[in-house]
């Protein structure tokens, strides 16, 4: 079956274009065929695309590092990325290493930085083998944000039907997130 994953840009992302233009470096993890981070790219950051099977075909630029590794090995530098984007990979996760991901990530985003996760929800038909995953809990991720100080800039939990793959009759819970790092947090620290 094709990757049908990563080929359109989400709109969630795009509303924030004015913010993201010329922001320096970003991470996109979970990238697959790249739409997030060829976008990112386009609006003039560094950036590394990363997922555990990145497709072969994936067209070379000068200011993209496409990186075919798994999330749990990659080194993540400290205070390092303006934007790290996850979408539609955390839920893969079990449990406890996507909370070790979520804390690195918060570590590795520099002062003033910005995240955005998508990912699912439990409040959808997951299955019980799911539910031991990383699906979240209802407002789970934005009790996350705040206990690691984050500024949350949106928080959304929604039912929608599946759009990307060609099956359309079941929904999914996904939980939108975008938030950014206080520019004192590291003083705090
Ligand atoms: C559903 S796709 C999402 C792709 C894209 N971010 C999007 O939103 O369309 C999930 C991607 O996460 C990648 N992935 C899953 N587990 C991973 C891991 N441990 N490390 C890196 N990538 C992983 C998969 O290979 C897949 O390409």
């Amino acid at each position: 079956m094709d990757n049908y994953f990563g080929m359109k840009i989400s709109d969630f992302l795009e509303r924030y274009e004015g913010r993201l233009r010329n922001q320096g470096s970003a991470l996109d993890i979970g990238c697959a065929n790249g739409a997030e981070s060829l976008y990112l790219a386009s609006l003039g950051l560094n950036v590394t695309g990363i997922d555990i099977m990145l497709p072969d075909n994936l067209p070379s630029s000068l200011n993209i590092h496409w990186l075919k590794e798994d999330i749990l090995k990659f080194d993540f530098p400290k205070n390092k990325f303006n934007v790290i984007v996850a979408f539609n990979v955390l839920q893969f996760l079990d449990l406890k290493n996507r909370n070790i991901i979520l804390d690195n990530i918060s570590q590795a985003l520099s002062p003033g930085g910005l995240i955005f996760i998508k990912s699912f929800t439990q409040k959808a038909p997951v299955s019980s083998d799911e539910k031991e995953m990383g699906p979240f809990l209802e407002n789970e991720l934005l009790d996350w944000g705040k206990k690691q100080n984050l500024h949350i800039l949106e928080y959304q939990e929604k039912e929608i039907e599946s759009s990307v793959l060609p099956i359309s009759d079941y929904t999914h819970g996904i939980v939108f997130f975008a938030a950014e790092k206080s520019r004192e947090q590291n003083m705090m620290m």
